[in-house]
């Protein structure tokens, strides 16, 4: 029966910036397809919270503190996992972010740390996570999350969008790399209505976001927890090094962030 090949029955899977979201929809949307679940984020109350929903499923979880931008905090996780499950199947390289700013106001250090957060982690993730994948079952599936600012023309979004094209384009590398026995794909994320989100964005802006989108809302953490279910299942068996748009068909961008033109910031600089 095809829906069978979306179970994961007893996979373990690490989803990263977990304790809310898109994140936490992830854990629980695999975690009823059977997999049973390590979460982290930085907040230990909130991963609590979503291992406690995957525990409702059924499924075992660990919830570990873990902030994706420091490397031994992800071999600590790594170790983590193993020493728990013995195992790990699937990766969902899912925290990242970034706060709109004009480019010109963007610091060479917060620039940094944009990539980092969402293209250097991912990848460092994946270094330690497919050695054991192949010494345990010899395939794995690892989903990257990532923006539609990476492939949109946002205004503010320089910093993200060119790290979250770089994903992409990791994923796409990494995909032909570690076939046939790991395949890695992409969710190239529209508006969601998140609180990472709802920290960025007033109601009004949402509201007219949502008028620009084909099917006339904000998405919702499970649309993309749906896909991330495909992606990380046998179901997606014959799809690797591919990013999937998730975007309620907006083609065109939503938003807009108010950024003053380049004269006015250049004058308030006195430069
Ligand atoms: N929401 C959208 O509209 C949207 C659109 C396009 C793409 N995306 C992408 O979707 C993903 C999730 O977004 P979201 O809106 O669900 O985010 P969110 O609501 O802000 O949740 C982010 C999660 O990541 C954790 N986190 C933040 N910094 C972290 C760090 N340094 N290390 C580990 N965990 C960290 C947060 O918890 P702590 O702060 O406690 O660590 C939280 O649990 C991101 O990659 C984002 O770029 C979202």
């Amino acid at each position: 029966m095809i829906l069978d090949q979306f179970r994961l029955t007893d996979k373990i899977a690490i989803v990263t910036g977990s304790g809310h979201g898109i994140g936490r929809a992830i854990c629980v949307a695999l975690a009823e397809a059977g997999a049973n679940i390590v979460c982290c984020a930085r907040t230990q109350s909130d991963v609590d919270e979503t291992a406690r929903l995957v525990r409702e499923c059924g499924r075992e979880s660990l919830a570990l503190t873990c902030d994706v931008l420091e490397t031994d905090q992800l071999e600590s996780l790594v170790e983590a996992t193993m020493q728990q499950f013995g195992r790990i199947d699937i990766l969902v390289n899912n925290a990242g972010g970034a706060i709109p700013r004009p480019a010109l106001k963007v610091s060479e250090r917060s620039f940094e740390k944009v990539v980092r957060f969402n293209l250097t982690s991912p990848f460092l993730l994946a270094k330690r996570v497919v050695p054991h994948m192949i010494r345990t079952s010899g395939s794995g599936s690892i989903v990257n999350i990532s923006s539609g600012s990476s492939v949109q023309q946002i205004a503010g979004m320089a910093h993200y969008g060119a790290a979250k094209a770089g994903l992409n384009q990791l994923t796409h590398l990494l995909g032909v790399e570690f076939a046939p026995s790991i395949r890695v794909n992409g969710i190239i994320v529209g508006q969601i209505d998140t609180p990472g989100a709802a920290s960025v964005l007033s109601d009004e802006m949402k509201a007219r976001a949502a008028s620009k989108i084909p099917m006339k809302r904000l998405g919702r953490d499970t649309d993309i927890a749906a896909c991330a279910l495909y992606l990380a299942s046998p179901a997606s068996g014959w799809v690797t090094g591919h990013s999937i748009t998730v975007n309620g068909g907006a083609d065109e961008v939503p938003l807009a962030f108010p950024v003053p033109a380049l004269e006015e910031m250049i004058h308030e600089d006195g430069g």
